[in-house]
């Protein structure tokens, strides 16, 4: 059967970056793996614990199905004031309820970041791999942090060698 990872990307914007190298990972060729991209970021409703029973938001139904039915996820993030873009913190908060038994529990999940600037993204991805093992996930990979992204990606999507190379390798670790 065809594992899914479920990749995610921190970002709305049309040419991100993050939702580039997003795309760039779900074009590897893994055998036996999909990667498929999820704008849940855009889709899920703001966090409302009013909304928090046993029949959530339909969006935010299919989101916690997804990742329950999936191998791994992987999530892209910039960093936005020190910290990961609000958009991420309400998915992961709708992913992480009802408390001790939500869908991100016994999950794989695997972070990378970037940015223009040369931090990479790198207190967002601290976050998230902080709080991943807090919430029962299992961490996979190293800290992945691609700096000056904007001269890494050609106009036409092509990512550098430097950063496809450790993104595939985790895309591959995720795959296992
Ligand atoms: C609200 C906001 C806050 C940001 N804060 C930071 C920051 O703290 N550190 C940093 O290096 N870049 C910061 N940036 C720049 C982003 O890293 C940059 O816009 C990046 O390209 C966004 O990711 P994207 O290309 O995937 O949309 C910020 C951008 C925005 C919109």
């Amino acid at each position: 059967m065809t594992k899914h990872i479920l990749v995610i990307s921190g970002s709305l914007r049309k040419a991100s970056f993050t939702t580039a190298l997003c795309r760039a990972v779900c074009g590897l060729q893994i055998e036996g793996t999909k990667f498929v991209l999820r704008d849940y970021v855009r889709t899920v409703p703001m966090y409302d614990g009013d909304l928090d029973t046993d029949s959530p938001p339909i969006e935010v139904a299919d989101m916690r199905r997804e990742i329950v039915e999936s191998h791994a996820v992987l999530i892209g993030t910039p960093v936005y004031n020190y910290n990961i873009p609000g958009g991420i913190k309400n998915v992961v908060d709708w992913a992480s309820r009802p408390y001790a038994k939500h869908s991100l529990i016994g999950r794989r999940v695997g972070v990378f970041g970037c940015s223009p600037g040369d931090s990479g993204g790198k207190q967002a991805v601290e976050y998230l791999r902080q709080i991943t093992p807090l919430l029962g996930a299992t961490l996979v990979g190293p800290e992945l942090l691609f700096s000056k992204i904007n001269t890494l990606i050609a106009a036409d999507g092509t990512v550098d060698a430097s950063v496809l190379g450790p993104l595939s390798a985790l895309a591959h670790e995720l795959a296992e």
